[in-house]
């Protein structure tokens, strides 16, 4: 239902590059993601995932339509308040994970609090670390890690302002089929326990999401 969505994107379109030259990257995209929903938006390379997860993220302004998270326009907030807001309801997840190679496991989790000013970070990162079976891990570096840790270190990362929606870039592009069925049971869990996940992936899996968004050259698929 259109109405308890807490992302919308409305007519979403974006292209690069000049006029004569423009690449269009995505046309007109409509979807949404209502709270405890696992949603995944398939294509082949180039079809427009990345720039759809990073328009409704508020990371890269669209050339037409809306994002709307928790019905907020997020492109009618200043840069500023955009930040903030993000900060607060939606977390990011890639396929390079991005961890800061000199803070250890724990201090990478508890990175996004610091900013937020959140007051039980510290039981907040200690039960991700914890549910994301990092405990082993907490003052280990990323580099001592393997790619499966280090994902698990991301997706802690992401959730620990607790956000509410977590968009994920293909997040198992990098990891095998064990650490892969790993990340998506627990983006799995996360959804079920309140939270909206919009994944990305150019797998071919299809079982298991409430809901597959197929893009082509930019353009939602029947
Ligand atoms: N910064 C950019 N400048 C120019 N073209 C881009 C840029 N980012 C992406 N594109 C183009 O936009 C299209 C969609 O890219 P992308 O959203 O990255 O797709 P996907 O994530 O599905 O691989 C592709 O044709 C890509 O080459
Ligand atoms: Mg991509």
């Amino acid at each position: 239902m259109t109405e308890n969505a807490v992302l919308r994107t409305e007519d979403l379109s974006k292209f690069y590059g000049r006029t004569g030259k423009q690449v269009t990257a995505l046309e007109n995209v409509s979807i949404q993601v209502e709270p405890t929903t696992f949603k995944v938006i398939r294509g082949p390379s180039g079809s427009g995932k990345s720039t759809l997860l990073l328009a409704a993220g508020g990371l890269l302004h669209p050339d037409a339509g809306r994002v709307l998270v928790r019905e907020e326009d997020l492109y009618a907030f200043s840069p500023g308040q955009r930040t903030v807001f993000r900060g607060q309801n939606i977390g990011f997840v890639f396929q390079q994970f991005y961890l800061v190679p000199y803070l250890s496991v724990l201090e990478n989790v508890k990175m996004p609090g610091v900013a937020l000013d959140i007051p039980d970070l510290d039981e907040r990162a200690a039960g991700l670390v914890e549910r994301f079976r990092l405990g082993h891990r907490v003052d280990h570096f990323p580099s001592e890690l393997s790619t499966g840790e280090r994902q698990r270190v991301a997706l802690a990362r992401a959730l620990v302002a607790e956000p509410g929606i977590l968009l994920a870039d293909e997040p198992t592009g990098n990891l095998d089929m064990e650490n892969e069925q790993i990340i998506v049971d627990c983006l799995r869990e996360y959804a079920r326990n309140g939270g909206a996940v919009l994944m990305a992936t150019h797998g071919l899996r299809t079982d298991g999401f409430d809901q597959v968004y197929q893009l082509k050259d930019g353009k939602l698929q029947e």
